[in-house]
C-alpha cells in the first residue's frame, strides 16, 4: 500500500498530515528546464498533490532561458512525472512559464505580471516561494534582480516571500561570505531557506529522535564511553554525467562541507530545549564552532585525498575518474576524502571523529557509527573472546535504514565463548508508513514556513571555516593525491590514518 492509499484507508493519519498542508502560494522555479526540476522538484510537487498536502490555490511558475510556451512547459512537466496520472495533468494546467535571462530586469517585469495574473486566476494570495534550481553563478544576479523588481518583499500585509537556495553555498569561506552578503542585501535571513537534502532524509531526522526521545543513549553519548565516531558517506556511482561540475567541486566541497557537517552536527550537538528552528540550529552551530580548525600544516597528516582509477563496480568494469566525460586527463580533483576531526568541548574532548566519503566505493551506504570503549577488564580467556569487539551503535542513514547495536553474547555450548551479535532495528520492518522523499518534505516545510530543516547562515559559514584550511593546503600543486581502484574502500593512506591511532574503519 502506498502512503497515499494508506492515508485514505486511515483518515486519522490523513488528518495528522493535513495539519501540515501548504498554504496558498506560487512556487517560482528558476532553472525550470533543468535537471533538478525534472528529477526532484516536480516529482515532489506531484507527490504532495497526491497526498492532498497542496491546496487548489497552488501553482508553479517556471523561469529559464530557453524560449518555451506555457503548453510546452506543461508537457515537459507531465513527462517528468510519468506516474502523475490525471490529477497531475489537471494540476499542471494552471502552471506558467517565463523565459529570459536570469538576472534580467525585463525577465523580472514579465515574471511580476505573470505572478499577478496567477494570483488573480488561482487565488495564490501573493505568497511566493522563489526556488533557485540554477547554476550557482546566477544566485547573486537573480537575488539582486528580484530585489530590484521589488519581488523580494510581500505585496500584501499577510503574504510571504521566501527564497529557497540549493548548495553549493560558495566555493570557500570568502565566496560563501560574499554570497551571503548578496542574499542579505535583498532578503532577511528569516526569508532564506538553504537546502541540504540530507536534512530531509527521515533517518537523519531520526538521529534527533534516537538521542532525545530515549533515556538510555544520552548518558553514554560522550567521551567517557565513546572511543571514536565514524561517519561514512559512500557511493557506488562515479561522477556519471556530472564530470564538468565535479571538476570544479571535488568530494570535500560536494559532500563534506554540507552533508557530512550536517550529519556530524546532529550527532554531536547538545540536547536542544525545543525541537524547533532556533532550538536545533543554535545547538548545531555551537558544536560546529567547537570543531577544531586545522592548521594548514596539519592537513597532510589528518586529511587524505584520493581519486578513483579504473576498476569494478557491482561486477561491471568501469573507467577511472580521469577517463570520465568532462574530466581533464590530468585532473587532480579528489573523489575521496578521509579525515580526522576533533571537537573541543566538554562532551567530546579527546574523541576522534573520523569522516570518509567517496565515489566508486564498493556500495552506497551512509552511516554514523559510535564505537564504544573496551570494557575495563575482560574476564574471559583470550581464545574464548577473540571474536568479541567493543560495542558499536550504528545509525544507518541509507539504504537499509535502521539502527544496530553490536554487543557480546555467549555462544551456546559448554565453553564460555563470547562473540559479537547484532540487535537490529529496521525502519522497513517497524513502520508501514512510507517515508516522504527528502525534497517533498523540504518543499512542504518551506511553503509552510518551517525553517528547522534548513541551514542557517552561521552554520554555512562555520562549516566553511572548518573546510577552508584544507582547501588552502590542497591549493598547492605538491599536495599528494592518492589513488584507489574503483570498487574498493579507498586508498591505503585512509587505513593508515586510523591505524596510526590504533583504530580501523568499519566495513559497512
Ligand atoms: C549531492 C552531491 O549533494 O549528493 C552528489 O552533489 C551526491 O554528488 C549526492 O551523489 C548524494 O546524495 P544521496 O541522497 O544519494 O546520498
Amino acid at each position: 500500500m502506498t502512503s497515499a492509499e494508506s492515508m485514505e484507508a486511515n483518515p486519522l493519519a490523513a488528518g495528522l498530515e493535513q495539519g501540515r498542508r501548504a498554504p496558498p502560494g506560487v512556487l517560482v522555479v528558476f532553472g525550470a528546464s533543468g535537471d533538478l526540476t525534472a528529477r526532484k522538484l516536480m516529482p515532489a510537487v506531484a507527490s504532495l498533490a497526491r497526498r492532498r498536502l497542496l491546496p487548489s490555490t497552488f501553482a508553479v511558475v517556471g523561469v529559464a532561458r530557453s524560449p518555451m510556451s506555457d503548453d510546452d512547459f506543461r508537457s515537459k512537466l507531465i513527462d517528468a512525472v510519468p506516474d502523475g496520472g490525471p490529477a497531475w495533468a489537471e494540476l499542471v494546467k494552471g502552471f506558467r512559464y517565463v523565459s529570459g535571462a536570469y538576472g534580467g530586469a525585463d525577465t523580472m517585469e514579465r515574471l511580476k505580471a505573470v505572478l499577478e495574473e496567477v494570483d488573480a486566476d488561482r487565488g495564490t494570495s501573493g505568497n511566493r516561494l522563489f526556488y533557485l534550481a540554477t547554476v550557482p553563478s546566477v544566485f547573486e544576479p537573480v537575488a539582486d534582480a528580484l530585489g530590484a523588481a521589488g519581488l523580494n518583499s510581500a505585496s500584501r500585509p499577510d503574504s510571504f516571500v521566501r527564497l529557497v537556495i540549493e548548495k553549493p553555498f560558495g566555493r570557500d569561506l570568502a565566496s560563501a561570505q560574499h554570497l551571503d552578503d548578496a542574499l542579505h542585501r535583498n532578503f532577511d535571513e528569516t526569508q532564506i531557506y538553504r537546502i541540504d537534502h540530507y536534512l530531509g532524509k527521515e533517518t537523519v531526522q531520526n538521529v534527533l529522535a534516537l538521542r532525545f526521545a530515549n533515556a538510555i543513549f544520552e548518558p553514554i553519548w560522550d567521551r567517557r564511553y565513546v572511543d571514536h565516531v565514524q561517519i561514512t558517506v559512500a557511493e557506488a556511482l562515479g561522477v556519471e554525467h556530472r564530470g564538468g561540475f565535479y571538476e570544479t567541486a571535488g568530494a570535500l566541497r560536494d559532500i563534506v562541507q554540507n552533508h557530512v557537517m550536517q550529519v556530524l552536527s546532529l550527532t554531536l550537538m547538545e540536547p536542544p530545549a525545543t525541537i524547533d528552528a532556533q532550538g536545533i540550529r543554535d545547538e548545531k552551530v555551537k558544536v560546529l564552532r567547537a570543531v577544531k580548525i586545522m592548521s594548514v600544516e596539519q592537513v597532510p597528516t589528518d586529511v587524505v585525498r584520493a581519486q578513483y582509477e579504473a576498476g569494478w563496480s557491482e561486477g561491471i568494469a568501469v573507467p577511472g575518474y580521469r577517463e570520465e566525460d568532462g574530466v581533464a586527463p590530468d585532473s587532480r580533483t579528489e573523489t575521496y576524502v578521509a579525515m580526522k576531526l576533533e571537537v573541543d568541548n566538554w562532551r567530546w574532548a579527546g574523541v576522534p571523529i573520523f569522516v570518509r566519503t567517496g565515489k566508486r566505493l564498493p556500495k552506497r551506504v551512509t552511516e554514523v557509527a559510535l564505537q564504544f570503549q573496551r570494557v575495563p577488564h575482560l574476564p574471559f580467556r583470550a581464545h574464548e573472546s577473540r571474536d568479541l569487539h567493543p560495542n558499536a551503535l550504528v545509525l544507518r542513514i541509507q539504504p537499509d535504514e535502521g539502527i544496530s547495536l553490536r554487543f557480546g553474547a555467549k555462544v551456546p555450548g559448554q565453553a564460555f565463548e563470547v562473540r559479537d551479535v547484532l540487535m537490529d532495528f529496521s525502519y522497513g520492518a517497524a513502520f508501514l508508513e512510507e517515508a516522504p522523499d527528502a525534497y517533498e518534505r523540504l518543499l512542504l516545510d518551506a511553503m509552510i514556513g518551517d525553517p528547522t530543516l534548513f541551514i542557517r547562515s552561521d552554520e554555512v559559514l562555520q562549516s566553511w571555516c572548518i573546510v577552508d584550511p584544507i582547501l588552502t593546503a590542497w591549493a598547492s600543486k605538491d599536495t599528494p593525491l592518492a589513488r584507489y581502484p574503483a570498487g574498493t574502500w579507498g586508498p591505503k593512506q585512509a587505513d593508515q590514518l586510523l591505524a596510526r591511532e590504533g583504530r580501523r574503519w568499519r566495513t559497512p
